[in-house]
């Protein structure tokens, strides 16, 4: 937190395109924190549940994030009975906090979900050839992999089968609690998209 206030510091919009550049850095760049966010479901009996994701794609137009994860796990089941879901991360070097709210989607077939099977790495695409749903219980420690692929890169013809398994996670946003750190004096704003204007509006909040 050093003393130099940046120029989103009072301005409302720049602070929004302060959150658009995270976003599309978190994307990119596996060492920004944005990269692995924590996303919150509700499961059945209304309860929050968490996971690291990592981050693949932001498309700030469509206010959507992509996310890449196993059409077998809970998280999946959960988002069938409530798609409410949030997004949180924190930059340290950006003290930047924000916390996205929306709903979440899941696809599984479409030429877009293929193309994210595709250019995922092929020891990427391993997780997903675990036999047993994720969550499921083992009498004995394991990966869920197949043994014979472990610590082996698997071949294209080998993780064919694997694709069935294999499901994106759009996160919908309309809605950014924005936080900033500073030693002057921290700053909080809520941005909500207003459909019938096409456009986020903004509104600062007490921190
Ligand atoms: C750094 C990191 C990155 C992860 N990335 C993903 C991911 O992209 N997709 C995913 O489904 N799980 C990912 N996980 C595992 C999840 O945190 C979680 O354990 C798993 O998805 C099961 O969640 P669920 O039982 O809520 O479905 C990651 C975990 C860590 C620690």
């Amino acid at each position: 937190m050093s003393g130099e206030i940046p120029a989103f510091y009072d301005d409302l919009m720049l602070s929004l395109a302060e959150a658009r550049a995270l976003l599309l850095r978190g994307a990119q760049d596996r060492h920004c924190a944005a990269h692995t966010p924590v996303v919150a479901t509700v499961d059945a009996g209304g309860m929050p549940s968490q996971r690291v994701m990592i981050l693949r794609e932001c498309d700030w137009e469509a206010r959507r994030l992509r996310f890449h994860t196993d059409s077998r796990g809970d998280k999946v089941g959960q988002l069938a009975g409530s798609n409410k879901i949030s997004v949180l991360i924190y930059d340290e070097p950006a003290k930047l906090q924000l916390r996205l709210t929306g709903h979440g989607q899941i696809e599984t077939d479409s030429p877009a979900i293929d193309a994210a099977w595709r250019e995922s790495t092929l020891f990427a695409r391993r997780c997903y050839m675990a036999e047993n749903a994720p969550g499921g219980i083992s009498d004995a420690p394991t990966s869920g992999l197949p043994e014979w692929i472990e610590g082996i890169k698997p071949t294209e013809d080998q993780l064919a089968p694997a694709r069935d398994n294999f499901a994106v996670l759009y996160v919908i946003f309309d809605r950014v609690d924005w936080l900033y750190l500073a030693n002057r004096g921290h700053r909080r704003a809520m941005f909500r998209w207003n459909d019938a204007a096409g456009a986020w509006q903004g509104q600062w909040l007490v921190p």
